[in-house]
């Protein structure tokens, strides 16, 4: 068997504003790892190594990111999509590069945890058209939603603002040749893009064969803050603990499951696990964890840290309450102010976020 995979990491993160300013929402990290890179394992460990990427104006950072694909023993080929109008064009967009192969499509900004070989095997097993993935969710109107008869699907929605049913459809396909005929019948939605939901029920209405899948792991769409922040230790949670070998602990203590990169300096502080202390970082007189990813190189003194993201090259210094469910992103700098008291100084980015 043959599959392509098909990533689609194009698009704009408006929701997750300001870090997608400066960054492709894909490549935010999750205990360290950018969200687009559990993609491609996930697509290399079903045995899918020739993967084509759709990249929009974030296209050259995410290349430096993902290079050519041999990091994961795969080959990665990038394919432009002009303009961000809908997850179904850029499946047309992708035509000439998937041919007549069936290829499982990921969202890049999904982050679904378990094997994916399970729904391949479905997908050959039954001779489908397409495999869905569904997922029971507490606000389906956020996602795209199936309604289902006796397990067959019967109706495939886009947002609706009325769901018939809580069952949305998870950032992962699997199609074959069919789906181009489909996407060029569909018209663009309200909000002007070609949806993939759209050309899935257009399958489905002209009696192809659309098998759902439901699955029982967790997954999630990080389209929002507190969707990273829950991936965050969703991900840390499944971790094992492992320290590299050149720390430098002075007098500091790691409590349960505790990840250190390379080349971090602890002193006279706690690491609860899960947690992750990115290479290079340095903490000390501090609490960190536990749920609490660190990226490298990052300073940190006098503070306590916990469920939260602080990105790459941040510095945290004598900061007065805990840092809780908080993102930070990368070169931010959160002190205490030395010139007077009660005075507080900020360097904000369109769209922060600041509860004291
Ligand atoms: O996460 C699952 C949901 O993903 C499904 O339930 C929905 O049915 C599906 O439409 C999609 O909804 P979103 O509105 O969350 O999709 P989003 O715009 O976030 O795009 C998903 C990924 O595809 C993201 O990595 C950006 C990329 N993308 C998006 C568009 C619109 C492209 O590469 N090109 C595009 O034109």
């Amino acid at each position: 068997m043959f599959l392509k995979g098909l990533i689609l990491s194009g698009g704009t993160g408006t929701r997750l504003r300001p870090l997608t300013h400066t960054r492709a929402k894909q490549l935010l990290p999750i205990a360290n790892k950018p969200i687009l890179f559990y993609g491609i394992e996930a697509l290399v460990e079903a045995g899918i190594k020739e993967i084509g990427i759709i990249v929009g104006d974030t296209k050259d950072e995410i290349i430096k990111a993902v290079g050519d694909g041999s990091t994961w023993g795969a080959h990665i080929s990038y394919i432009e999509q002009n303009a961000p109008l809908g997850l179904a064009h850029a499946v047309k967009t992708a035509q000439g590069y998937l041919a007549d192969e069936p290829f499982v499509m990921y969202l890049g900004d999904n982050l679904i945890w378990g094997k994916l070989q399970h729904f391949v095997r479905e997908f050959y097993r039954t001779k489908a058209n397409s495999v869905i993935l569904l997922s029971p969710v507490d606000e389906p109107q956020r996602f795209g939603v199936a309604q289902l008869d006796q397990g067959r699907i019967v109706k495939l929605i886009e947002k609706p603002q009325n769901p018939p049913s809580n069952l949305a459809l998870v950032g992962v396909y699997i199609f074959d040749h069919n789906i181009f005929t489909a996407v060029d019948k569909i018209k663009p939605s309200w909000r002007n893009e070609l949806e993939i939901t759209d050309a899935i029920q257009w399958l489905v209405s002209n009696n192809y064969r659309v098998n759902p899948y439901t699955i029982t792991n967790w997954w999630k769409d990080t389209g929002k803050a507190e969707d990273i922040l829950e991936a965050n230790r969703m991900v840390l949670d499944e971790l094992t603990g492992k320290v590299a070998p050149d720390l430098r602990n002075h007098n500091s203590q790691l409590v349960g499951r505790v990840i250190i990169q390379e080349g971090v300096e602890l002193t006279n502080s706690t690491i609860r696990g899960p947690a992750i202390i990115g290479a290079g970082s340095s903490i000390a007189n501090s609490c960190i964890g536990p749920f609490a990813s660190i990226s490298s190189g990052v300073t940190i003194a006098n503070t306590e840290i916990e469920y939260s993201v602080i990105m790459e090259d941040c510095r945290v210094i004598d900061f007065p309450s805990r840092i809780r469910n908080s993102l930070i992103g990368r070169n931010t700098t959160l002190c205490r102010s030395t010139f007077r008291c009660n005075d507080i100084n900020l360097v904000l980015g369109d769209n922060s976020q600041l509860f004291i």
